[in-house]
């Protein structure tokens, strides 16, 4: 039997960070809540009984702090953002590239230092299960979000998984990319799914295997976002390499350009 993960989920205050952490709870997972605020996070379930999380503050910027919990986690989900809308200054350039890209990117090298020490074999530790990150990006990455800086600063995001996925991902971590469309959440006040019916659309694409998860109800998102993706892996690992461009798609999964294309492919 799989053994239960340990699930560490950023955001966790938000609209789909709860509702992630509801549907994680409900396949038995241990949860770690990582939220930026001090409120306390009290959650139950469908029948009224409190739902068991540790709550751990963080800060971007700070994700170093982070490292001796990280050696705990199996499944990291990024799941953290903030929407600036039409601001523009300096400050919300600042705010939207540290939350929406920068401290997720940082946070993923961080999770993959700490699982690069775990056995490359799941089954050499049948303790625990292979470690994964899901990155929440958006269908902004290559749709209007009618917010330029939101737009701009997960497109980063998107780039920067497609780029280090090339090395990062292989027998000891997999990564999963979410790629979602709008729903309702004190970021996105007019989205037109809700965060629970997203979340349960998520846990079923994962549980089929997908490495890129889409949950939109805008058709032309599933067409373009496997072309954004693969066109990126072929041009990422045409142009750069480990080793600054000497080492073409070196890293642990570039033995194997089949998987490779499995898992970035979809991610
Ligand atoms: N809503 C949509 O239409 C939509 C569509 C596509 C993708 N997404 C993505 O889905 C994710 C969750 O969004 P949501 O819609 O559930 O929004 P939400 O309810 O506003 O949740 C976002 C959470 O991110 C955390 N956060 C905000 N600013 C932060 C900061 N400076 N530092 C660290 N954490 C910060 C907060 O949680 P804590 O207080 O617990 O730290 C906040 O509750 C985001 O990445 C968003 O971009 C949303």
């Amino acid at each position: 039997m799989t053994p239960a993960p340990c699930v560490a989920i950023t955001g966790a205050g938000g609209s789909l960070g709860q509702a992630l952490l509801r549907r994680w709870h409900s396949r038995g997972a241990r949860l770690i809540a990582l939220s930026s605020g001090s409120r306390p996070l009290q959650m139950v379930d469908d029948h009224g009984k409190p739902i068991p999380l540790q709550q751990v503050q963080w800060q971007v910027g700070a994700e170093a702090e982070l490292a001796g919990l990280l050696a705990e986690v199996d499944v990291l989900v990024l799941n953290h953002g903030v929407n600036v809308y039409g601001d523009r200054s300096a400050a919300a350039v600042t705010r939207s590239l540290e939350v929406n890209a920068l401290s997720s990117w940082r946070l993923l090298e961080q999770f993959a230092a700490v699982v690069s020490a775990r056995p490359a074999d799941p089954a050499d530790d049948p303790t625990r299960p292979r470690a994964e990150v899901w990155l929440n990006s958006s269908e902004a990455e290559i749709q209007p979000a009618f917010s330029p800086l939101y737009e701009l600063s997960k497109r980063l995001l998107g780039q920067l998984i497609s780029l280090r996925a090339l090395d990062l991902a292989g027998p000891r971590l997999r990564i999963r990319r979410l790629v979602l469309g709008p729903f309702r959440s004190p970021l996105n006040p007019f989205g037109v799914m809700s965060a629970g019916f997203v979340a349960g659309q998520v846990m079923a694409q994962a549980r089929l295997g997908c490495d890129l998860i889409i949950v939109t109800p805008n058709p032309l998102t599933y067409i373009l976002m496997p072309a954004a993706t693969l066109s990126r892996w072929l041009y990422f690992r045409l142009l750069s390499g480990a080793n600054g461009g000497a080492d073409h798609g070196a890293g642990p999964a570039a033995a194997d350009p089949a998987r490779r294309h499995r898992s970035e492919g979809r991610s």
